[in-house]
């Protein structure tokens, strides 16, 4: 059913002795979205301009169709990107600034300037200015564009010469909130519209999860894992990637056995298998996987230490011997109450020890934040 379109094979990238991209290989199948998530400067961009040809790789290669494009230019390539500064012409009109890619002459098989008839510009750019909803505005100046109208005119004109790819790079980060959100569904709507493959860039967990078909985590330009929301969600390959996407509690552990895993010297049923008997592992526990329950009925006891009201739960912080776990609940456990939790087999999620072991999944440093924040807006008030 889905084709290889795009496939970096062992490519890395050095700026000054930096290694900034590390033998990244990574296959991008056509009329996929395929999002880059990753904290800022884990390489996201540069794998981006890799695919666009404005960076040559240090070494390793680029395949489009199966065919090594490693010196073709950008312009020779089926791939158009959208930045996030969209870089409108301000003293063109709507439809002069999609038209514009569509006038400039191209060279034929026998090195012919040839140009493309008015006729076929006004009905390409006109069918354009439809799939982003923008029909009707034509005329106007893009100076007189919401910012959201302005980054559907930058879609537009990357669109309009009908490329096989388009590369997105933040390419909501300047928009506000509200925006941000529809305009997810809008880019969404009109990759599914155009058949093409995205290649999408941004830092932002919950966009990508809302948006893609693959995921590519990232972080110090390697790829930490790769599949699609759930996967990337439910099946986390490592601590990072389980801190990164969503709220996650990460407990040392020690897979007793399959299906048996050990925290705080308890042992517990969970789905996990295939690990090393009494290996050490990360065990990662999401927040709204944790039921509160009577304390003589909890699997483990523990001390609420601080309460946020979020509206559709309270995200609550108790204290296990000394560790702090997050946990998203509709009932509420007021601050210093006695708990005891359950979780089911399927809350546990065991993972490998990596490099990034005992770095994330302790909430300590959560409530000290918050008791700082909120120190911090007393002592203005005085
Ligand atoms: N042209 C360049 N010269 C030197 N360093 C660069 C260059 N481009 C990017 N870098 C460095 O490479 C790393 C990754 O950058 P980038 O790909 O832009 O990250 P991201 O898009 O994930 O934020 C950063 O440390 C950045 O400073
Ligand atoms: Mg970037």
């Amino acid at each position: 059913m889905s084709k290889e379109l795009i496939r970096l094979d062992r490519c890395t990238m050095v700026f000054d002795e930096d290694v900034v991209l590390d033998n990244i290989n990574l296959n991008i199948q056509d009329k996929e979205f395929l999002t880059l998530l990753g904290p800022s400067g884990c390489g996201k961009s540069t794998t981006l301009r890799i695919i666009g040809g404005f960076q040559m790789p240090t070494s390793g290669d680029v395949f489009f169709d199966g065919v090594r494009i490693n010196s073709v230019p950008p312009y020779r390539r089926a791939i158009n990107t959208v930045f996030q500064k969209y870089a409108l012409f301000p003293h063109l009109n709507v439809f002069e600034n999609v038209a514009f890619g569509l006038r400039i002459p191209k060279t034929d098989a026998n090195g012919a300037k040839v140009k493309l008839p008015e006729e076929e510009i006004h009905s390409r750019v006109m069918e354009m200015l439809e799939v982003v909803n923008l029909k009707g505005f034509e005329k106007r100046r893009t100076t007189a564009l919401s910012g959201g109208q302005q980054q559907r005119v930058a879609i537009a004109r990357a669109l309009v010469n009908r490329p096989k790819v388009l590369l997105l790079d933040e390419p909501l980060g300047a928009l506000d909130l509200k925006l941000r959100k529809d305009m997810q569904k809008e880019l969404k709507r009109i990759q599914k519209a155009m058949e093409i493959t995205f290649v999408y860039v941004t830092h932002d967990q919950e966009e990508a999860l809302a948006m893609s078909d693959t995921i590519v985590v990232m972080d110090k330009g390697c790829i930490q894992q790769i599949g699609s929301p759930k996967d990337i969600y439910n099946e986390p390959q490592n601590a990072f990637v389980a801190d990164f996407i969503g709220e996650s509690n990460i407990i040392d552990g020690i897979m007793r056995a399959d299906g048996v895993v050990e925290i705080f010297n308890r042992r517990f049923q969970c789905l996990d298998s295939g690990f090393e008997k009494d290996e050490a592992v990360d065990v990662v526990i999401r927040p709204e996987d944790v039921d509160i329950v009577p304390l003589e009925q909890g699997q483990l006891k523990g001390t609420v230490t601080d309460v946020t009201f979020k509206g559709m739960q309270y995200d609550i912080i108790v204290d296990f011997y000394g560790f702090k776990w997050l946990i998203q609940t509709t009932d509420l456990a007021p601050v210093g109450s006695n708990i005891g939790i359950k979780i089911d087999p399927d809350g546990f999620h065991v993972m490998k020890k990596s490099r990034y072991s005992g770095m994330f999944g302790d909430y300590s440093s959560y409530s000290e934040e918050f008791d700082e924040i909120s120190q911090g807006v007393g002592d203005d008030e005085e």
